[in-house]
């Protein structure tokens, strides 16, 4: 059969046996491998992919049910290349914890988020969320609290001129160290920062006096 449907945002169009998995359809015929195979038995969650918003193990559906409808892989998550507000949360919470995993956990996730639009869910619904996609090693409170890091809004940075100043000062300190220059010399009128000798010169005054 000929399957037309709109992946990730762009209209796709496949020949391909009515019964393929649409699993095997993303990799094997759109070229998406972002979409991992665990169990390949609807128990794992590896597989999770948006059918029309929706999460689906796409290991149990029959390529013809993609047909007409949007699906969203975690591909489709970035925009030209950029990494999703929760994509980057789950990198920066240290979420992201295996390779087989993180994509349905990505994706499941982001379901859960566009229908809260905007409300942090609580501990417990992003557990239940997340209850269809396994995690062997870790465990769960990183990526819990990654998804609810991603719900919230973004807190303005506090910045003053003097905060300014000393961020740009040490920008340009770690940029020295890391091009193997000295650091600079302190500028004028700076106090000389206290020495050894000098504590020690102090000491021998003392011990005349
Ligand atoms: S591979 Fe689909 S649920 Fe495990
Ligand atoms: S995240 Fe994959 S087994 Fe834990």
């Amino acid at each position: 059969m000929t399957l037309t449907f709109t992946l990730n945002g762009a209209r796709r169009r496949v020949s391909v046996p009515p019964l393929k998995r649409l699993l095997d359809v993303l990799r094997e015929e759109c070229g998406l491998t972002g979409t991992k195979e665990g169990c390949g038995e609807g128990e794992c969650g590896a597989c999770t992919v948006l059918l029309d918003g929706l999460p689906v193990n796409s290991c149990l559906v029959p390529a013809a049910h993609a047909a007409g409808a949007k699906v969203t892989t975690v591909e489709g998550l970035s925009r030209n290349g950029r990494l999703s507000n929760l994509q980057r949360s789950f990198v920066n919470l240290g979420a992201a914890q295996c390779g087989m995993c993180t994509p349905g956990m990505v994706v499941t996730s982001a379901a859960l988020l566009a229908t809260l639009r905007g409300r942090v869910p609580s501990q417990d619904e992003v557990r239940v969320a997340l209850a269809g996609t396994l995690c062997r090693c870790t465990g769960y409170q990183k990526i819990v609290d990654a998804v609810r890091a991603a719900a919230r809004p973004a807190r303005p940075a506090k910045s003053s001129a003097s905060g300014k100043r000393k961020r740009a000062a040490a920008t340009r300190a770690r940029a020295r160290a890391a091009a193997g220059r000295p650091p600079k010399p302190a500028a004028r009128g700076t106090a000389a920062p206290r020495t050894g000798r000098r504590g020690a010169a102090t000491k021998r005054r003392r011990a005349a006096r």
